[in-house]
């Protein structure tokens, strides 16, 4: 019996998963989606071309691979449908090779409409949601509402459907939601469910398997599996910055009840940090910076969403939050990513703890969302150079080598790999 790796952000998303996914993909037989939905957008670049993933899993490319779209996923099946023709259009047939668990929760245009009128009640406290729907179609999971992969084939699935629409749209009228300028890509609820149903067929040509038994059977028959995270550990539901938080747990235990797998099959959990921070979307962010230094790492790390084309917010890398990543998810390595978008800065910073009310903490305290906290800041000497054309994770500059130390020192858990272009050939391997 094989155990199963987890590859998962340990900031607030968009550390660079896909491209580490689809960098390890070669050492596993099934690449599997726990959690999540069309909020993600896990890029991967090769051949100088960028490709964008929502909810397919990022071996897809490979075709010797099986990538699996687990329970705990959510599918929106019109922009499933998008990514599939997108697929197609590179000359990817993903019917060779996706399966999508029954049991996966399906995203109606309604959940959609219902994202923007929670969010707009919301008034002055936005979440900054995707608006792909993900907490309404969560809710309904939660509340024995909502309707699967697997009820697409019964009779009744229009009735159940037509049910859960009526009920969101009056659960949207009480807010005082105005549903009859509600958009999906610029046409209306009814206009876009007429797309949302059309786009069923697509999903069904799609073998529908029953993936706790798939999955468990794959671990028996000595196949190498790696669950791939959505989002990140600090968006999770239960430990993230909540309420500014996705809908799912994003964390190691995720992957237990998103693929159904039991705890003891977990095997290595490889996690994922940027070599600075961002956020997108509302919430805390301790280590944010204001000034022309988080607008120049916006602007040389491309930091604009890639499903909402919105500018994230950055700061500094914090230690706080990266050692909490580390302690929930049992992270066994660590992967760091984009340290070449700093290779012109003098100094950079790292946020070894923080100041709360003039008290030292490396806590995250349960006020993270009230309380003013500053960070407490170490500089480090900047590398000044171009790091185009290394091979070798030692022969990157000694100041980055330094920074990449205290890393590893801060958090103890050792760096496996940084990756340094968003080329998937530019991921450096530390020897062990
Ligand atoms: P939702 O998951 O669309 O409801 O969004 C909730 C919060 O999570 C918002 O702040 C989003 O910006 C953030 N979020 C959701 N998905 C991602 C992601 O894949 N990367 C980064 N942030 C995300």
């Amino acid at each position: 019996m094989t155990k199963i790796d987890v590859l998962l952000g340990l900031q607030w998303g968009d550390e660079g998963k896909g491209k580490i996914v689809d960098v390890l993909t070669p050492d596993y037989d099934v690449i599997a989606r726990f959690q999540g939905g069309p909020n993600a957008g896990h890029t991967l670049e090769f051949g100088g071309i960028k490709h964008v993933l929502h909810i397919i899993p990022s071996g897809i490319f490979h075709t010797d691979k099986v990538n699996l779209i687990g329970n705990g996923v959510l599918i929106e099946p019109r922009i499933f449908r998008q990514e599939i023709e997108e697929l197609d259009a590179k000359g990817v047939d993903a019917t060779r090779n996706l399966l999508v668990s029954k049991k996966a929760h399906l995203i109606l245009p309604s959940h959609r409409m219902m994202d923007a009128a929670n969010e707009q009640a919301k008034g002055n406290s936005k979440i900054g949601s995707t608006l792909k729907g993900i907490g309404p179609a969560y809710t309904d999971k939660i509340a024995r509402t909502g309707l699967r992969v697997g009820d697409i084939l019964a009779s009744d699935f229009r009735e159940r459907y037509i049910m859960l629409k009526e009920q969101h749209i009056r659960m949207a009228q009480t807010l005082g939601f105005d549903i009859d300028s509600f958009r999906i890509d610029g046409l209306g609820l009814d206009q876009y469910e007429q797309l949302w149903m059309e786009s069923l067929d697509t999903l069904k040509r799609f073998r529908f398997v029953n993936s706790e038994y798939f999955i468990n059977q794959c671990l028996r028959d000595g196949k190498r599996v790696l669950a791939e995270g959505a989002q990140a550990m600090m968006l999770d539901i239960d430990f993230g910055t909540y309420p500014f938080v996705t809908s799912s747990n994003t964390i190691t235990a995720g992957v237990c009840t998103g693929l159904g797998v039991a705890p003891s099959t977990i095997g290595k959990v490889m996690g994922i940090t940027k070599a600075y921070c961002t956020r997108v979307g509302a919430g805390p962010f301790p280590t944010e910076l204001f000034d022309e230094t988080g607008a120049k790492l916006c602007e040389l790390g491309h930091e604009y969403g890639a499903t909402t084309g919105r500018p994230r917010r950055c700061g500094w890398i914090d230690m706080p939050a990266l050692r909490y990543a580390c302690m929930i998810n049992g992270v066994t390595e660590l992967y760091v990513t984009k340290p070449d978008v700093m290779n012109d800065f003098d100094q950079v910073c790292m946020c070894t703890a923080y100041d709360i009310e003039g008290r030292q903490t490396d806590e995250i305290p349960f006020e993270y969302n009230t309380v003013p906290i500053h960070p407490v800041l170490t500089p480090f000497a900047g590398w000044k150079q171009s790091l185009a054309g290394i091979e070798n994770y030692n022969d990157l500059p000694a100041n980055l080598l330094s920074y990449l130390a205290a890393i590893e020192q801060q958090t103890g858990v050792r760096i496996a790999a940084v990756s340094i272009s968003p080329d998937r050939k530019d991921v450096l391997f530390k020897a062990q």
